[in-house]
């Protein structure tokens, strides 16, 4: 058995090392070649975590690192995992992936091996029978499903746990006709897989999947959102207590009702606009995605009001950003809600100083001499008049009094709810938690002692 997987991104590193450290001869093909010299040094281009443990196992192994497209001759499978960014409209950018698959076409016509190839590329549906296989057919001049075999089989794994969830997906979706290659394929990851449940339909069904999948995870966190706003103008609620309740209720689930500063990264914003996209070209009105997009960007314009409403005007003021990767364990900024913030207190003239466990050279690419990076999270706080919390990360956990001690003002935006119940010594807010009754009541005094001065 050999397998190639091409573009070694997120999912197509992780993928690669999964299947060489478990002794498959695995081909990483990846045409930047200072990525894939990085790679072949056992250094992932980005940090995950247990990756650099398992890539350096598969490199001992069984996993060879290459810019040549031709080392897909004799493989069995070829994963095709490139990216599909969003253009400006919000259609996805197919680009790349008609690149590789012209390429891929080519090598086949020339091979003896009739290999099966699967795009784990998240295409709009429609794309894999109205772009994907006439190209592959055009430059292979060959049949799919007689000469090779072709399958859409969409990625479900989460950046921060892609290792475990390559080990041990929830599903495994697998798109096309019912084929030789098909059953080849079943009985393959049957065999990676074992208890997982393998669902085989159609390729426009399991495009679709995809997004309906990232749609009802975008969905989740936009209620819960929502709810969460409620919830802060009504006093002494938790927003964590209303969600870990409900998530009771088998039919609501647990996961994915974490109220924040809104989603991020580089797949649920992408896939949400693709699909509302895609809806509303066919007539469709996207109604529901359209409402979860925009209270998405509202929580962002929420935090910057709390902000105002605290230090007044923010020109000149000097703000402190705990957490600019989109998620905790990863330093992936990409669509990250934290360097939206920054991108929007800077231009407000905010002086920003930012920390993150992970992400910070990341963020420095972006903004440059325009704020500044530091590596501690009290000395991150030291002058600050306003500190916010983007990111859940672990280590904001360990902030006390001590920390925060340096602050010049103690005011603390927590989108997470991190400090809550920290008994801090500075005026606290967070999503999600209606304020303390006194202080409705002390504002109600000032309304009322307004009102009769
Ligand atoms: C997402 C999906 O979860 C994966 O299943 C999918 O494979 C992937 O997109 C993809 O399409 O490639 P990922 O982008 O790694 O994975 O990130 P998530 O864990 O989904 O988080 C997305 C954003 O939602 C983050 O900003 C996170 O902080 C936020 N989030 C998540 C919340 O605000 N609350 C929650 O309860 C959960």
């Amino acid at each position: 058995m050999k397998i190639a997987v091409i573009g070694l991104g997120f999912v197509g590193l992780t993928l690669s090392s999964v299947l060489a450290s478990r002794g498959i001869i695995t081909i990483g093909i990846d045409l930047d070649t200072k990525k894939c010299s990085k790679i072949a040094e056992g250094i992932p281009t980005f940090f995950e975590p247990n990756l650099k443990k398992i890539l350096e196992k598969a490199l001992k192994k069984k996993l060879i690192i290459t810019n040549k497209m031709s080392s897909i001759s004799n493989c069995d499978f070829i994963f095709v995992t490139v990216g599909t960014p969003q253009k400006k409209n919000g259609e996805i950018d197919l680009s790349m992936i008609k690149v590789v698959t012209k390429d891929i076409g080519k090598l086949v016509s020339k091979n003896k091996k009739k290999p099966t190839i699967l795009i784990k590329s998240t295409v709009i549906p429609g794309t894999m029978k109205n772009v994907i296989l006439p190209i592959l057919e055009r430059n292979s001049k060959k049949k799919a499903g007689k000469d090779f075999g072709l399958i859409s089989n969409p990625e479900f794994l989460q950046e921060g746990r892609a290792i475990q969830d390559t080990i041990k997906p929830h599903v495994v979706v697998l798109g096309g006709y019912r084929t030789k290659f098909m059953k080849k394929t079943e009985k393959f990851f049957s065999e990676f897989h074992p208890s997982v449940p393998i669902i085989i339909t159609n390729h426009q069904t399991a495009e679709m999947i995809k997004y309906a999948n990232n749609s009802f995870l975008a969905t989740k966190i936009s209620f819960i959102n929502q709810i969460a706003r409620i919830c802060e103008g009504i006093p002494d609620t938790n927003i964590d207590d209303v969600a870990n309740t409900i998530g009771l209720d088998p039919r609501i689930g647990n996961l994915f009702l974490n109220a924040g500063a809104g989603y991020g990264g580089s797949c649920l914003p992408k896939d949400i606009k693709a699909i509302i996209n895609l809806s509303s070209k066919m007539g469709v009105d996207p109604i529901l995605l359209t409402a979860v997009e925009k209270m998405n960007k509202q929580q962002i314009n929420n935090i910057i009001v709390l902000i105002k409403q605290n230090i007044g005007e923010i020109r000149g003021k000097k703000l402190t950003i705990l957490g600019v990767a989109f998620k905790p364990n990863t330093d992936d900024i990409r669509d990250s809600v934290g360097i939206e913030l920054v991108s929007r207190l800077l231009k407000l003239g905010a002086k920003i100083t930012m920390h993150d466990p992970k992400a910070l050279e990341n963020a420095r690419k972006i903004f440059r001499d325009n704020a500044k990076y530091v590596k501690s999270v009290p000395s991150a706080l030291k002058d600050c008049q306003c500190a916010i919390i983007m990111t859940q990360w672990k280590d904001y956990e360990r902030i006390n009094n001590k920390t925060i001690k340096h602050m010049a003002k103690k005011i603390i935006i927590d989108s997470r709810r991190i400090l809550y119940n920290k008994n801090l010594d500075a005026k606290y807010f967070a999503i999600g938690l209606g304020q303390k009754e006194w202080k409705f009541l002390w504002q109600a005094v000032l309304v009322l002692s307004e009102v009769i001065l």
